[in-house]
């Protein structure tokens, strides 16, 4: 595929690589997108997903949120596939500058990423909302129902729920990463749910690259589409990742 050749040559000519991420990155770990078919959002429930796991629907029914949360958000035995691998490995290779993901998984640091911005947070991160004592995920998986922390309070995890903001600081790296990209690649996101969506524009190179299994929002500003499952892809593309 001609396609597959122009994104291995930009590879191999850039060392200024930034990736950015979604759901789909994680789909061949185990872990379900939400707008595919088979996604999150497509699953019953008394109610739509992106009202369960709102702030508003986490304050009036916590036990609902948790039980949601817990059963379709966790996967704590989910490891990383080909995709975060070949990134880390682009990393280590100095070509790579940064992940930036929408994901929550912490699967791009297990597969040995180091500079991750997390835009929607991370599973991994949890605290008090009284104290601020942190808890790992390991912790919130030993605790049933609404967990809840030595002081009384109730513990949240730190991930963006609809209706929260993103952490400025997040976004701003992000930003400035996107603009000083050679080589931009985005990959296994549907490019619908903003801030995050919107972080592509400020990118100003000619080698934005769309790796996805579905055409996305955005296919028409892309230098480059390569359609398909992005493990598959990028374990082809970086040697010793499949
Ligand atoms: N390889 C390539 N693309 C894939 C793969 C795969 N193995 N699996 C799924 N995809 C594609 C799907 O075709 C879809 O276009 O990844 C995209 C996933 O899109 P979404 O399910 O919308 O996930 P995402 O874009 O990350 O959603 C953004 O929405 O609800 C919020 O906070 C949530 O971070 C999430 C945000």
């Amino acid at each position: 595929m001609k396609e597959l050749e122009q994104l291995k040559t930009w590879l191999e000519e850039s060392d200024h690589i930034v990736f950015f991420g979604g759901a789909g990155v994680s789909t061949e770990s185990g872990i379900p997108d939400f707008r595919s078919v088979d996604g999150l959002y497509h699953q019953q429930y008394d109610y739509p997903p992106e009202t369960i796991i709102s702030h508003s629907f986490y304050v009036r029914h916590p036990e609902e949120f948790y039980r949601f949360y817990r059963n379709r958000m966790l996967f704590p035995d989910a490891r990383p596939n080909a995709a975060h691998r070949a990134l880390a490995k682009l990393e280590a290779q100095g070509k790579l500058r940064a992940v930036i993901t929408q994901n929550i998984d912490g699967l791009h640091q297990a597969a040995g990423s180091r500079e991750v911005l997390e835009l929607h947070g991370s599973v991994h991160r949890n605290y008090c909302t009284r104290c601020g004592e942190s808890y790992s995920l390991d912790d919130i998986l030993k605790m049933d129902g609404v967990p809840r922390c030595s002081c009384g309070g109730t513990i949240k995890p730190d991930v963006v729920l609809y209706e929260e903001g993103l952490d400025q600081r997040t976004l701003q790296r992000a930003v400035q990463y996107i603009r000083q990209a050679d080589v931009l690649i985005v990959g296994g996101t549907s490019l619908v749910v903003y801030p995050a969506a919107g972080l592509i524009d400020y990118y100003q190179g000619n080698k934005l690259v769309l790796i996805n299994k579905d055409p996305t929002a955005r296919d028409s500003r892309a230098d480059l589409i390569v359609t398909g499952k992005i493990g598959e892809i990028l374990g082809q593309l970086v040697p010793d990742c499949g």
